[in-house]
């Protein structure tokens, strides 16, 4: 399938999945929602590869253009794994609608000496600030953790999300350049 292909096909399994999520934040969600068990791994929901390649094409796009829709497709399709790295899990509400990601892999673009990197971590705008980030973000430490890793990274672009991280109990280690854009570099202790 050619690129314009891939984008008309998401670009009408998005509009379907916006109109539900749109009806889903008018009321039918709770404010906060329970994530323990809505986490599914890409691995067994491979059709939503292009989804999640679109949300991180159209999230981190601008910061580097090399880096195109097709590129990002081939590189969550390589992420379809269980229980090895590198591997993304989704959030899947309780009718099915995909709300949400995060990765773990072994390289995020700076600094090869360290890792594994949590990345992509988005959640459709419709349903931020109910904890569902929160919650993938700790899927992934959970993961990270069930794997044998002791600390685990991630670099943010922007400048008000280390604070949130903060939150999480990550810590600033640095400030790093990735593709031309000045990043902040953070850990997580896992022991
Ligand atoms: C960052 C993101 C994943 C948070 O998802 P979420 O489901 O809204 O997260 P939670 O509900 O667990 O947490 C919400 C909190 O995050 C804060 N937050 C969200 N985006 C933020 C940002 N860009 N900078 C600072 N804080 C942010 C909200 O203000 C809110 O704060 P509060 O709890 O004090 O009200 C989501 O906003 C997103 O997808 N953003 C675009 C992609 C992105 O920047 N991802 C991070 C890459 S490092």
């Amino acid at each position: 399938m050619v690129e314009a292909d891939v984008r008309a096909s998401i670009g009408k399994s998005l509009r379907s999945h916006k109109r539900r999520a749109a009806e889903s934040s008018a009321g039918a969600l709770p404010s906060r929602v329970d994530c323990t068990s809505n986490f599914v791994y890409l691995a067994e929901l491979k059709h939503l590869v292009g989804l999640c390649a679109w949300w991180a094409f159209k999230t981190w796009g601008k910061y580097n253009s090399a880096y195109t829709f097709t590129r990002r497709v081939e590189s969550f399709a390589r992420h379809c794994n269980l229980n090895e790295i590198p591997l993304t899990v989704l959030y899947i509400d309780d009718e099915g609608l995909p709300l949400g990601m995060a990765s773990l892999r072994l390289n995020d673009g700076i600094r090869p000496d360290i890792g594994p990197w949590l990345g992509s971590v988005y959640v459709d705008p419709a349903v931020r600030a109910r904890g569902i980030g929160t919650e993938l973000v700790k899927e992934i430490e959970r993961k990270a953790r069930t794997l044998g890793y002791m600390k685990i990274y991630l670099l943010t672009y922007e400048d008000t999300l280390p604070d949130w991280y903060a939150g999480l109990g990550w810590k600033t280690i640095g400030k790093d350049v990735c593709h031309g854009n000045e990043v902040t570099v953070m850990e997580l202790d896992l022991s």
